[in-house]
Formats: structure tokens, C-alpha cells, sequence
């Protein structure tokens, strides 16, 4: 073929572990709740600005630093992110990956997330704890959106590469990184289970 792809887009998506994670996973829900029953300024900031859910996001976002279960969980993350960041030929050698955010986001029935970023960070990415058949996944938009004024829309068998969203089921025991210029969201829980997810982002120096 004449034509080929340059500058792609990558999403990174694997078990966290091999086994042992729905133990792992129950507790950490419990944690998640626990910090959300903690958290009065985190339920009062969610009220306002994640109607329906709860996040800690503006509040205790640094849940490595006081929770063993969060710095064990830190530790697994990291071998992905250096694992993606390697897929990427970002050349880390010498220098540090470390993560900056780490917090909690449960979302009961009818929350959801709109289209956003994460700033001061280079990896961004999830961690799904508890996901109920039928819940949202995480949507991607092409970062080029903006440049394709002109350009006729797609047709209805185009490949996935080629379309302007990519949605990835949320799947518990999955972490799922994307650089974190790239914008996503969650469409509203749509089940009547919560979904639970913890969210991080990455710097390096
Ligand atoms: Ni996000």
C-alpha cells in the first residue's frame, strides 16, 4: 500500500496482575469506601462538581503517600507505566517515573465524567476495582479532532484506527494508561451498581 500511519496514538491496557485479584480488589473497595465515609471535604467538593458520585480527586489525591494498600498498588502500576513509557521510546534512563495523583472514583447509578484532561503530567491512567456488567468504559477522542474542519465524516465500516472515538470496556483487575494530553470520559453509569476505579498520574524528572 502507499499509504501508512505516522503519528500514532497509544493506549496501554493489561491485568494488573496475573491472579489474585479479586481478593485484592474487594479490599480495596472497601479502602475506597472508607475514605469516602472520611472524606467530608471530598463529598462537599464531589456535590458541586461530580454530581451523583464521589471522587477524591480535589481532596485526598495523594492516597499512595498514607495507605499501604494504595503504595502496594503504586508499586504494580509503576512496572506498567515503564513498560508503556518504553513502548513509546520515551528514554527515561537516569531519570525517575513517579507518580504525582492518586485517588478514589466511585460512581452509583446515573454519575458520569465529562470530556477532560490531566494536566502537570505526562501518563495518565485507571485502575478498575469493581465494574458492573453493562457499565461504562473509558472514551477516547482523536487529539486531532480540531484539525478535521473540512474533512467528510467517516464511513459506517471504517476501521477502528480511523474513527473519531475509541471507547474501552472498564474491566476490574485492568489498568488502562494513555498519555495525559489525551482526552476521555465516562458516560453515566447506566446500571444500578456502583462502579468503582482509582485514577493516577505520572511525572518524570
Ligand atoms: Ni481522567
Amino acid at each position: 500500500m502507499p499509504t501508512r500511519a505516522w503519528f500514532p496514538t497509544y493506549i496501554y491496557h493489561e491485568p494488573l496482575l496475573r491472579a489474585g485479584l479479586a481478593r485484592f480488589n474487594a479490599e480495596l473497595a472497601d479502602e475506597c469506601h472508607r475514605i469516602r465515609d472520611y472524606d467530608a471535604a471530598g463529598r462537599r467538593w464531589s456535590a458541586k462538581n461530580y454530581p451523583g458520585g464521589y471522587t477524591s480527586y480535589a481532596s485526598l489525591n495523594q492516597l499512595h503517600k498514607i495507605s499501604s494498600t494504595f503504595a502496594d498498588l503504586e508499586r504494580r502500576i509503576t512496572r506498567h507505566v515503564r513498560r508503556y513509557a518504553a513502548q513509546l521510546d520515551m528514554d527515561l534512563r537516569g531519570r525517575t517515573v513517579q507518580m504525582t495523583d492518586f485517588w478514589v472514583n466511585l460512581m452509583p447509578e446515573h454519575a458520569a465524567h465529562s470530556l477532560h484532561l490531566h494536566p502537570l503530567s505526562f501518563i495518565s491512567g485507571t485502575y478498575y476495582v469493581v465494574t458492573p456488567p453493562g457499565c461504562a468504559g473509558l472514551k477516547f477522542e482523536d487529539p486531532r479532532l480540531d484539525r478535521f474542519m473540512a474533512a467528510p465524516p467517516k464511513t459506517a465500516q471504517a476501521r477502528p484506527a480511523n474513527r473519531p472515538h475509541i471507547t474501552y470496556p472498564a474491566q476490574a483487575g485492568h489498568v488502562i494508561l494513555f498519555e495525559s494530553w489525551l482526552r476521555h470520559e465516562v458516560a453515566a453509569n447506566v446500571t444500578t451498581a456502583e462502579r468503582i476505579s482509582v485514577s493516577f498520574n505520572y511525572n518524570w524528572s
